[in-house]
């Protein structure tokens, strides 16, 4: 993406999204939480129209005489103003009728199970930080998950690994626990970007909370692996002995093809 349209989107949002979440639809719900609000009921106490994933689907801009709605983070809102945007044929018609939160974050919307709320997995898949000692040592052991280029390169592997040594299962667990933290907060900026262009921006009236099931997600399908290109922005480190190589300038003799975390984004 398309940093430009990230840009034009977050400078449209002037207030920050805490502040605006808060102004515009109550008190602010934490980011991926799945918090519904109250029972569906049109409109609610507060004035608001809460709705079921079900019954939002209703306002997806197939009926004309209907407004337009999309939800996101599980906020409702009236998109009818950008119709040329969200609705039927529309650049961004995948958002409408539905809570996409997901694919906001993932950008992925070739396929309808992309299009869902449901954020599990997602700081792993994405954000969490994948180590190449680790990815090497998988790959030598023939245990390269779907993730990794390396599968089919056992032999190189294992030279590489009796170079540059294994990550123990204990270093394994430090890393995720140590990196979690970061890789949480990075997961919540790229959403609170799109939600505060919504909550914020000025242009589409909030109409209410999505309303679903406590514990909804026990009886939910796992949500989809993400698609491929949402897969390589997540941040690559070298682990160990390989960080050195992989911090080192190209013209000193580091790794072609091994992309440095700091040139990511240009990619
Ligand atoms: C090839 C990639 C993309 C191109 C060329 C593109 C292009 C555009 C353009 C031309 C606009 C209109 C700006 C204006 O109002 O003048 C726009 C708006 C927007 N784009 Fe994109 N975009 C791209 C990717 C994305 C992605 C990946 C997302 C979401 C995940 C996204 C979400 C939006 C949103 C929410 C708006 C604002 C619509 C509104 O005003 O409601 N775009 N984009």
């Amino acid at each position: 993406m398309k940093t430009a349209t990230l840009l034009a989107a977050a400078s449209l949002a002037t207030l920050s999204f805490a502040a605006s979440d808060s102004e515009a639809s109550g008190p602010p719900d934490s980011l991926f939480s799945g918090k519904s609000g109250e029972p569906a009921d049109a409109p609610n106490q507060s004035g608001k129209q809460d709705l079921t994933d079900a019954e939002l689907k209703a306002y997806d801009g197939s009926d004309p005489s209907k407004p337009l709605y999309l939800a996101i983070n599980g906020t409702i809102y009236d998109v009818s103003a950008g119709r040329g945007f969200y609705g039927p044929g529309g650049h961004y018609g995948h958002f409408a009728g539905r809570d996409a939160t997901r694919a906001w974050v993932t950008e992925c919307w070739e396929t309808e199970d992309q299009l869902t709320h449901d954020m599990r997995g997602l700081v792993e898949a994405m954000f969490l930080p994948k180590y190449m000692d680790e990815e090497l040592s998988d790959a030598a052991d023939g245990k390269a998950g779907a993730d990794s280029s390396l599968g089919d390169l056992k032999d190189q592997a294992k030279k590489l690994v009796s170079k540059f040594g294994r990550p123990s299962r204990k270093e394994r667990k430090r890393r995720r626990e140590a990196d979690r933290p970061e890789a949480e907060e990075k997961l919540e900026q790229a959403l609170g970007k799109w939600v505060s262009f919504f909550a914020a921006g000025g242009k589409y009236p909030t109409v209410g909370k999505v309303v679903r099931e406590e514990g909804w997600e026990e009886s939910a399908p796992e949500p989809p692996a993400v698609c491929e290109e949402a897969r390589k922005k997540r941040p690559i480190r070298g682990g160990g002995k390989l960080d050195a190589i992989m911090n080192m300038p190209m013209q000193m003799g580091g790794q072609a093809g091994v992309v440095q975390e700091d040139d990511r984004d240009e990619l």
